[in-house]
């Protein structure tokens, strides 16, 4: 009897799998009207992708599959929450229709593609073109533009993977992670050019649990940007430049802001970047703080500011009310920083002076300028320890 009971559930569990893989359905854009001819609007064959593989609910997740191909598509917003996880999966690029709808799904203005509300969603593979140009041809002239839009963008977002993905000339930020928890971004490329106004790579703000791997951004601005309520950012073999650098902040706009802690970045390359590692805060009062920040094992080819604090923004003198920055910058270590500063100052630290920087600690940092030792170093209201060679000498 209990043999036979084993059998028949044996058959009766093999049945249900079978089920479920026939359940497990992939949702393949072309058969919702898209076309790869890279003219035709194919925002509504997505969005009804999306729909049906976020209602479906086989236990087993959702494919959604973008086959090779271009695709062009206008802002679009890919909403949660889902019945079940879901995989895109992209073997084509899209393409931003000319010129983009800055209008978006529901009246937000900003978004070009918008996942929203979404629990456990993989992106893998994939092109995303903004064709920006014309965008920063517009901003450059000092005309009034439209807002503009990011290239991609998470937001409430958790338990994300978004691998191998390539974003090029964004109109605006490339790829955004806001208000969101455990995300992995891997293997992505971003390429503007280094005149491009405003295109930062990645931009994470209010989020917890993000990690960024194995990556590689030329852009115009910010390689990475760290916003106000990030915690547990590990960052780790991006390499960057032209760009920005790695730049948390610029914080502080506002009085009330949540801070930025437990932040990392290393095994990186800097190249012929504005900035390495940067910090930046307005010269403002705020409640905010940055903390317990970790560079580690950093190589600078030729990088304009390898190292900065700058505690005194304040663009062309405006609504600065003439106060120092109130973000108190604390236990910031830089370890094994290596390579070529193009500035003679490679180290700067212009901490602010009702707040000056506490806890920085500097080991084993070696920044020539021309092949020389003849690098500088420019302190400010820090505090904190060095250990091991460390070149420009500090004022600490
Ligand atoms: C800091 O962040 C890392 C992930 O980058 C995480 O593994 C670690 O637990 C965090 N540390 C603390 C004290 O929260
Ligand atoms: C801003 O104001 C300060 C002090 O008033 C002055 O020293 C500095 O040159 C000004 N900077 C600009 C960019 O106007
Ligand atoms: C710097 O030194 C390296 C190795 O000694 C050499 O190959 C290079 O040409 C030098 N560069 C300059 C600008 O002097």
């Amino acid at each position: 009897m209990g043999k036979i009971k084993k059998i028949c559930t044996y058959f009766i569990s093999i049945l249900v799998s079978l089920l479920c893989i026939v359940e497990a359905v992939t949702y393949n854009v072309i058969h919702f009207g898209a076309k790869p001819d890279g003219k035709t609007d194919a925002t509504h064959a997505f969005l009804n992708a999306w729909a049906s593989a976020c209602s479906s609910s086989s236990g087993w997740g959702s494919t959604i599959y973008v086959p090779d191909g271009v695709y062009m598509i206008k802002a679009a917003e890919f909403r949660g929450p889902c019945k079940d996880q879901i995989d895109v999966r992209i073997d084509g690029t899209l393409v931003a229709a000319p010129p983009i709808d800055y209008s978006g799904a529901s009246g937000n203005s900003g978004y070009w593609i918008l996942f929203i509300k979404v629990d456990r969603l993989s992106v893998i593979g994939g092109t995303l073109d903004a064709k920006g140009a014309s965008f920063w041809e517009c901003r450059n002239s000092g005309q009034n533009c439209p807002t503009g839009a990011r290239s991609i963008t998470f937001n409430w977002a958790n338990n994300v993977l978004i691998d191998g993905l390539t974003s090029v000339n964004s109109q605006l930020m490339h790829l955004v992670i806001n208000s969101c928890n455990n995300v992995m971004v891997h293997n992505v490329k971003i390429i503007a050019p280094e005149q491009s106004p405003n295109t930062d790579g990645i931009h994470v703000q209010s989020s917890t649990g993000v990690t960024i791997t194995e990556s590689k951004i030329q852009t115009g601005d910010d390689c990475i940007s760290i916003g106000p309520g990030t915690t547990n950012l590990l960052m780790d073999n991006i390499q960057c430049g032209p760009g920005h650098g790695v730049s948390i902040g610029s914080l502080g706009r506002n009085f009330n802001e949540i801070g930025v802690q437990n932040v990392t970045l290393r095994n990186s390359v800097f190249s012929g970047s504005d900035n390495g590692l940067r910090i930046k805060t307005w010269a403002r009062p705020s409640n905010g703080f940055v903390r317990n920040i970790h560079y580690q094992d950093i190589v600078m080819n030729n990088v304009e500011n390898p190292i900065i604090i700058d505690q005194n923004y304040c663009p062309n003198n405006l609504s600065c009310p003439a106060q120092s920055s109130g973000i108190k910058i604390e236990k910031v270590r830089y370890e094994n920083i290596r390579g070529t500063s193009a500035t003679q100052v490679g180290m700067i630290f212009d901490c602010s002076p009702s707040n000056p920087c506490s806890g920085i600690t500097l080991q084993d940092v070696q920044l020539t300028y021309m092949n020389t030792t003849k690098a500088l170093s420019f302190c400010n209201n820090i505090g904190g320890t060095v250990a091991d060679v460390v070149l420009p000498d500090t004022c600490l």
